[in-house]
């Protein structure tokens, strides 16, 4: 990330809200499940499926978490009833992680296994490295109860291929790579692009080899290349391995990775904890400056609807 992009990330928490969910509506669907249902129908339409994130994150109290598994477990139960393609990503720390381990595990549990009821599917986001190991722990009691449930691995962690090689060696089989997004020290974290890519690529081969299921998820065109060589030298079926990308982050590449014959899933979050998911999003966008700097100072600023859910472009397009 440039000089100016930090900065601007930088400053971001002191720009108001409604400016920030301006920028941030292209990686977020809408506040209610409708928005979101009606992103998953559009990209369903276009042969992508989905997983829904009802965001939220690092709750304090115990009724938050309740009330996120409660919700979560709504939308298990309207994508079955809608029958849209789609499963959905959890994240730990909405559930209770920090607050009682147990108390987490218990909520995890129901929903997947109301999701098993439902023959859905549930993945866990991974967090920053203060969650790793709990996550895991966590993964892997229900990955013995659960056949539909998966776990994140991120390649910029220094232990993730020992993870992997440990998972794999217990017979756990469901994996999303990604490359990581939080901020994490060197002596845990590679820095470096290539070193990250090169675990990635690593990792991805050592998980393929194993005939695990993989969500490659990417929008780094040098690991899409990689993948998709690694996936033909293995004669691999597409049933075996599917693409994942972000809302609102490089939509036409996804049309160039169904072109090529792969299945492709997309990350799609809503719900009206969008400031922090939309905050890593921004640190991300090698754009932000010039986008915000553009809106900030362009002459017809005044016109920018900063009304939740108008002008977004999480459409499946955006
Ligand atoms: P990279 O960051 O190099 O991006 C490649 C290119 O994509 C950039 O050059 C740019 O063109 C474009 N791009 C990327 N991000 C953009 C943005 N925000 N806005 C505009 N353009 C952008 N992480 C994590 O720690 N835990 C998790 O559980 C998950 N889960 C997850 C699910 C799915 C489906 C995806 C795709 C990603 C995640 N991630 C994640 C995030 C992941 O770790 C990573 O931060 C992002 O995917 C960006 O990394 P890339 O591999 O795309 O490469």
């Amino acid at each position: 990330m440039n000089l100016l992009n930090k900065f601007v990330v930088a400053t971001l928490p002191a720009v108001p809200r409604p400016i920030v969910r301006y920028f941030a509506n292209r990686y977020i669907a809408g506040e209610e499940v409708v928005d979101a249902f009606h992103v998953v129908n559009r990209l369903n339409a276009k042969g992508m499926t989905a997983t829904l994130d009802v965001l939220g994150e690092d709750i304090h109290e115990r009724e938050e978490a309740l009330g996120a598994r409660d919700n979560i477990i709504e939308v298990l139960k309207s994508i079955s009833q809608e029958r849209i393609e789609s499963n959905v990503s959890i994240k730990l720390t909405q559930l209770g992680l920090k607050l009682d381990k147990n108390f987490c595990l218990d909520n995890a549990r129901m929903i997947v296994s109301t999701a098993h009821a439902l023959e859905n599917f549930v993945r866990i986001d991974m967090e920053d490295s203060t969650c790793t190991e709990d996550t895991l722990r966590i993964y892997g009691r229900l990955g013995k109860e659960f056949d539909n449930v998966g776990i994140v691995l991120q390649a910029y962690l220094r232990r993730t291929e020992e993870d992997a090689k440990a998972l794999i060696r217990d017979g756990f089989k469901n994996f999303r790579l990604c490359k990581g997004i939080y901020v994490e020290p060197e002596a845990i974290a590679y820095k470096k692009k290539d070193e990250i890519n090169g675990n990635f690529i690593r990792v991805l081969k050592l998980m393929l080899q194993n005939k695990t299921y993989v969500g490659i998820a990417t929008h780094d065109d040098a690991l899409i290349d990689a993948a998709s060589r690694m996936i033909a030298e293995m004669h691999l079926e597409r049933s075996q391995y599917e693409f994942q990308m972000l809302l609102g982050v490089r939509s036409e590449l996804r049309a160039e990775v169904l072109r090529a014959g792969h299945r492709l899933r997309v990350y799609v979050p809503f719900g009206k904890h969008w400031y922090q998911y939309s905050l890593r999003r921004f640190k991300e966008n090698p754009q932000v400056a010039a986008y915000v700097f553009k809106a900030l100072f362009d002459r017809h600023h005044s016109k920018l609807n900063t009304h939740p859910g108008k002008n977004h472009k999480g459409d499946g397009n955006g």
